[in-house]
């Protein structure tokens, strides 16, 4: 069979390392997605540094636009970030009939609606597993592993900036300014760095994580959204001595009315295995009632981490379009015609 064709949006940081893994173990996952996977083209703001990741036998084009009308690619992978930018492409890509593997958050929590609901019309895969937690498959594992179960609350450190700075800020008594410029000049913090103190970031990726566990739409406007920017050293120096660590927590939690929607800086008793979750490492603990608790914990950014999300999806996408298109299971957050009631409640 010949290989899937796909088209790479963006190759930085995320971009390159699917590249190098592709290549890297390119039998395995020959062997898993029953197919080739050959990335044939790549949009790039910088075409001459994208020529030198990848060589000269993939085409490199400056628009964006290009790859996703190419009628010859069958999957997109939208890896710019951003909303508006990133939202017309995928669009346009799906009208286009092809499927979309992006690792973007922002993008999935503030239009992963209307995106959704265009990808049911068309019938195509849109898989998102690099979006939230990066390297770790959490939403594999909400969806898939835990799909017997109810699930009662979600609760994670999903964003690796703050908890790095947290942690840096109680081990080194460094200031919050030292540690920010380390976490960036580290290539953890988003481009816009006050998406991740201000606890935006962890708040798109807890949206998703709700959309998928309580079949919701996607309301990041209804979370309850406070960063770290508040905290001095002096607090965490206060959590220490009564035996806590202070976390920024993502949160998602079923309750009687519907559901509750949160980021926040929490105290977490110091034994727990979550308040010991250090630097710029994730970690998720989801609480269902078949299974109990379960604990996710990887890399959640970082080039070859989230490339490991991104090429999961891609394996993924390529079986079930290999597959018969009546058989699929749909790569949405939640069905768009399927929706629970579930309200998210104001806090
Ligand atoms: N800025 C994000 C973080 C990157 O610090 O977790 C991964 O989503």
């Amino acid at each position: 069979m010949k290989p899937i064709k796909v088209g790479l949006l963006g190759i930085g940081t995320v971009g390159s390392g699917v590249f190098h893994v592709l290549q890297r173990n390119q039998q395995e996952i020959m062997r898993r997605a029953g197919r080739g996977i050959e990335i044939t083209m790549i949009a790039a703001r910088n075409t001459e540094r994208a020529r030198k990741i990848c060589g000269d036998t993939i085409q490199v084009v400056a628009q964006a636009s290009d790859v996703v009308n190419n009628p010859e690619i069958d999957i997109v992978v939208e890896l710019i970030g951003g909303y508006e930018t990133a939202r017309e492409l995928v669009l346009q890509a799906i009208a286009n009939g092809k499927h979309v593997v992006t690792a973007n958050k922002a993008l999935l929590a503030i239009h992963g609606n209307e995106i959704f609901k265009a990808a049911q019309e068309k019938g195509v895969m849109v898989a998102f597993e690099a979006a939230v937690a990066g390297g770790i498959p959490i939403i594999k594992a909400l969806r898939e592993g835990l799909t017997a179960n109810r699930i009662e609350w979600i609760a994670g450190i999903i964003n690796g900036t703050t908890n790095f700075i947290l942690s840096e800020m109680r081990d080194k008594g460094l200031s919050f300014q030292e540690v920010l410029k380390q976490a960036q000049e580290l290539g953890y913090a988003e481009a816009d760095p006050t998406f991740d103190i201000e606890g935006v970031d962890a708040a798109h990726k807890a949206t998703i994580m709700a959309s998928i566990a309580y079949g919701i739409p996607m309301q990041f406007d209804k979370a309850y959204v406070e960063g770290i920017t508040q905290l001095e050293a002096i607090d965490i120096q206060f959590a220490e001595e009564l035996g806590y660590r202070i976390k920024l927590l993502g949160i998602a939690k079923r309750v009687a009315e519907g559901v509750e929607l949160r980021v926040h800086p929490t105290l977490v008793p110091a034994k727990r295995l979550i308040a010991n979750v250090e630097g710029a490492m994730n970690a998720v603990l989801v609480q269902s009632d078949a299974v109990g608790t379960t604990l996710y914990y990887g890399k959640g950014a970082g080039s070859e981490p989230t490339a490991s999300s991104v090429i999961a999806d891609l394996v993924d996408v390529t079986r079930l379009a290999t597959a018969d298109p009546e058989h699929r299971v749909p790569h949405l957050a939640f069905q768009p015609d399927a929706i629970s009631n579930l309200p998210i409640l104001p806090i």
